[in-house]
């Protein structure tokens, strides 16, 4: 299996309760490796730009809203199959549907303030990583 790289954001509902170092926990143990990271206030176009593929949605004010309600931590994550390996520790995006043992069963509060981000494939996470990140900022 090829080590690879996806996109982490732990969002403001993690933050706000001080949950950075915990959710980085669960995603070291799960065989991640953090090889870019910042705090950061996303602004509104930055919010509407990252989720712009759920603009015609009808949560999408919500979710840019929630998104720029606090400071959240961008990342980079490195593994083995990193894109499945963050998905799986993540847990499904509904909390009410996560599997034990899950970032999203364990902290997250509702669909929305979920406590994570992931990138759903390697191609949007080359995109997701270029979003917030110049090349020589990610240290492997
Ligand atoms: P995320 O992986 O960051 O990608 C889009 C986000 O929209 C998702 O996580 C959820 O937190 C958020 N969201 C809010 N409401 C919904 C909904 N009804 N269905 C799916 N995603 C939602």
């Amino acid at each position: 299996m090829a080590v690879t790289r996806t996109f982490s954001i732990i969002k403001p509902d993690a933050t706000r309760r001080n949950l950075t170092g915990g959710v980085t926990k669960m995603l070291e143990e799960a065989g991640l490796r953090v090889v870019a990271s910042k705090r950061i206030h996303l602004t509104k176009d930055q919010a509407e730009g990252f989720y712009g593929v759920h603009r015609e949605r009808p949560f999408f004010g919500d979710l840019v809203k929630f998104m720029t309600s606090g400071p959240v931590v961008v990342q980079v994550l490195e593994g083995e199959d990193a894109v499945k390996r963050n998905r799986d520790i993540m847990g499904a995006t509904n909390p009410a549907n996560a599997d034990e043992g899950t970032i999203r069963k364990v902290y997250a509060e509702s669909i929305e303030a979920n406590s994570v981000h992931g990138s759903d494939s390697d191609e949007n996470a080359a995109i997701e990583i270029a979003f917030f990140f110049k090349p020589d900022e990610v240290v492997g």
